[in-house]
């Protein structure tokens, strides 16, 4: 007998943000045959035809950088199995060139965003004792010139998921933080226009090997948390 359409479902539940394209649509299409979703991001049209792409998804849109939204939005979620941070901003240029309006920019969505969507949602997923997957990046281990202002945001992610860890280990709260090259999306595309190089999406990594590392670790068995993984493009 089929559940009638207001039925809660028994499904884990999962958050992606940035899901509306690039790595977080890839997450978002890996973990639907296990998880009913919420699809974060500001295009809601991309986040309706997603959405109806999946089974048990459904749109979540939300500018990440309006804390008051962030609560509007995250009240009433009382149960979270899974929250994969993906959205963030790729603003380069040497030191010389990044005025503090960059930096700020910068550092509003790809930390302090994921600090408070993280802080709101933290008695949800303790209630699960649930997965926070972080998209990080190689830049969060070096940082190369004409990426100070990203590197040190990817850096400082880093570090709050490391405190995370450490701090929600006893509520049985994993975190993880995926650290991949470069990724054949929009972003890099935007990353290669600014370096002046001709984009060919062979010498990147897909988003979907990307997504498969975040399935890897929210699969993990429970004695397990995949600390960081860190993806390269084969050929080098
Ligand atoms: N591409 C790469 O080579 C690469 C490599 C390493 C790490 N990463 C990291 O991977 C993550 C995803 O990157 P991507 O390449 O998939 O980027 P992308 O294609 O540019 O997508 C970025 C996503 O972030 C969302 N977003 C941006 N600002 C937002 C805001 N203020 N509020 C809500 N959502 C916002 C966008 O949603 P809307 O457009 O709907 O607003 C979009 O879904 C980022 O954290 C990035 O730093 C990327």
């Amino acid at each position: 007998m089929s559940e009638p359409a207001d039925a809660p479902s028994a499904r884990p539940l999962a958050l992606v943000t940035g899901a509306s394209r690039g790595i977080g649509a890839a997450v978002a299409r890996a973990l639907a045959s296990r998880y009913d979703l919420l699809l974060g991001g500001r295009d809601a049209d991309a986040l309706e035809r997603l959405a109806a792409e999946l089974p048990g998804a459904r749109p979540w849109p939300v500018e990440l950088t309006d804390p008051a939204a962030l609560a509007v939005a995250t009240a009433g979620v009382d149960r979270l199995d899974v929250l994969v941070h993906s959205a963030g901003v790729g603003l380069l240029g040497t030191v010389a060139e990044t005025d503090a309006e960059t930096w700020r920019r910068q550092f509003d969505i790809n930390v302090i965003a994921v600090a408070e969507l993280t802080r709101l949602l933290l008695p949800a997923l303790r209630a699960a004792r649930g997965d926070v997957v972080l998209i990080n990046s190689g830049a969060g281990f070096t940082a190369r010139p004409g990426w100070a202002s990203y590197a040190a945001s990817k850096f400082a992610l880093r570090a709050f998921a490391d405190a995370l860890r450490a701090e929600e280990a006893d509520n049985g709260v994993r975190v993880t933080s995926v650290h991949p090259g470069r990724v054949d999306t929009e972003m890099q595309r935007g990353v290669v226009a600014h370096e002046g190089g001709e984009y060919d999406p062979g010498r990147y990594l897909r988003p979907e090997s990307v997504a498969g590392a975040v399935l890897l670790a929210v699969t993990a068995p429970d004695d397990a948390v995949l600390t960081e993984v860190v993806l390269r493009p084969a050929g080098g």
